[in-house]
């Protein structure tokens, strides 16, 4: 008879393995919708308030029982949506780049993170003169940063980043309404990318499926869930647990699913990468020349 560990464990070598990531979130204690900045946003629906606060407390403990170390900043009244804490900004090694929002009701959160981010000895912190919503914008593969425009950050931002981490960074022009933030639209996984190319304007579609031939492409079922804003250790993947092909793509290509609920922040426009930003680690030379 054939072992259960046998048949859960099918690939020995050439396994893919978790690091430990640092994570920063924000609980949403002032958590509501009550504006409407993306299509998701539905004034007549009703929020959960203290069910999102425990959907949230689950993804934080989820994180820490995998091993990953997460910070908490405060929220502050009167800013709803400053749970997404991966629109706070870019942070890598020791460099941090705080947000600047495109619209009215989330500029707050901008100073909010920059605060936060000051007080955590970075080399260097800065705020983005360019409209720049951070990780929603920006996600950091290995070796370069896939950067989206068209509903929130701009292309001048896409230019500031590069300058001020030194990377490279490759434009994609989002084109739907729907999927108003990059990582709405496509995540990172270890060695490639998961994405939903109608998203994207025909010639980003064509770039992303030149830079990445193998990538995992969405269903729309999963987009429509917003499966792809998921967080990956190298093996874990953090996402909605309502993406079930999705989920079942990652699994055949060796990463293990680890499905989430937050149907309360869905109703924000957000899901489990929107609630996290990664505090980068420093790229070495080597990492940066192998992917
Ligand atoms: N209501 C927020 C907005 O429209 C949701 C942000 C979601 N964050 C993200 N990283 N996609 O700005």
């Amino acid at each position: 008879m054939t072992s259960v560990a046998t048949l859960r464990a099918p690939e020995p070598s050439g396994a893919r393995r978790p690091t430990v990531r640092e994570f920063l979130m924000c609980r949403p204690d002032h958590f509501d919708v009550n504006y409407a900045i993306n299509p998701w946003m539905d004034l007549s629906a009703p929020v959960d308030q203290a069910l999102a606060l425990a959907q949230w407390e689950t993804l934080r403990a989820t994180y820490e029982r995998h091993g990953h170390r997460v910070h908490v900043v405060d929220g502050v009244a009167g800013l709803p949506d400053m749970v997404f804490a991966a629109n706070g900004g870019l942070v890598i090694g020791d460099r941090a780049l705080s947000a600047r929002f495109a619209n009215p009701e989330r500029a707050q959160e901008g100073p909010a993170y920059h605060d936060w981010m000051s007080a955590q000895h970075y080399a260097q912190v800065a705020a983005a003169h360019e409209i720049n919503e951070g990780e929603g914008d920006f996600a950091i593969s290995r070796n370069r940063i896939l950067a989206g425009t068209g509903f929130r950050s701009s292309r001048d931002a896409h230019r500031e980043v590069a300058e001020f981490f030194g990377l490279p960074v490759v434009s994609l022009e989002l084109v739907d309404p729907r999927f108003y933030h990059l990582d709405t639209a496509l995540m990172v996984l270890d060695d490639t990318i998961a994405y939903y190319p109608a998203a994207f304007s025909g010639t980003s579609a064509r770039l992303l499926a030149e830079m990445y031939p193998d990538a995992i492409i969405a269903t729309d079922e999963d987009a429509n869930v917003l499966g792809l804003n998921g967080v990956c250790d190298g093996f874990h993947v953090f996402l909605s647990e309502r993406a079930t092909a999705l989920s079942e793509q990652l699994r055949a290509r060796g990463y293990e699913p680890v499905g989430i609920d937050l149907s309360e922040l869905l109703k924000a426009g957000g899901s489990v990468k929107c609630c996290t930003l990664e505090l980068h680690g420093v790229r070495t030379a080597a990492e940066s020349s192998t992917h």
